[in-house]
């Protein structure tokens, strides 16, 4: 079982070269090593995984729900992308898992376009971090970390 499921959707194994002004420079590689650096300073086994396919993004979650999944997780952190303002598919398949949920964005999605101020995730996770870039992953991830621990404290 691992602590954290990491999912990122689409375009963002563009990061690096896709509109820099707006995502910022690194590249989703820089990205999972931040993620891997913090998650190593706060004791926690995470896995990222990127798709531009909604199936495939559902299908980490649904596994991660399952028991019997060799990817089991205890809790998601989430850029779904473009996906978080089209697809109820995605909502749904992280409706049905009961671990932290955590939705994150590198820009600020609400200073953007009005399609992007509407996001279809943000009811089914406990929580949103928008508008620091990279930073935003990091704190997620803290976030994550406060609220398994706070699972621990209940159980
Ligand atoms: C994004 C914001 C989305 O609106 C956009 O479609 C992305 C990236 C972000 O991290 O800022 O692909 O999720």
């Amino acid at each position: 079982m691992i602590d954290c499921l990491v999912l990122h959707g689409p375009n963002l194994n563009m990061l690096g070269m896709r509109e820099p002004e707006i995502y910022g420079a690194q590249t989703l590689g820089d990205i999972d090593a931040a993620l891997q650096t913090k998650a190593g300073h706060l004791k926690l086994h995470i896995d990222t995984f990127q798709s531009n396919d909604d199936g495939e993004l559902i299908t980490a979650i649904q596994n991660a729900v399952h028991p019997s999944a060799r990817s089991t997780a205890r809790s998601i952190l989430i850029n779904a992308a473009a996906f978080t303002h089209t697809s109820v598919d995605v909502r749904d398949a992280l409706a049905i898992f009961d671990g932290p949920k955590v939705e994150v964005h590198l820009s600020k999605n609400f200073k953007r376009e009005a399609f992007r101020q509407i996001s279809l995730i943000s009811p089914v996770c406990d929580g949103s971090i928008v508008g620091f870039g990279m930073n935003s992953y990091l704190l997620g991830l803290q976030a994550i970390h406060s609220l398994l621990a706070e699972r621990h404290k209940a159980e």
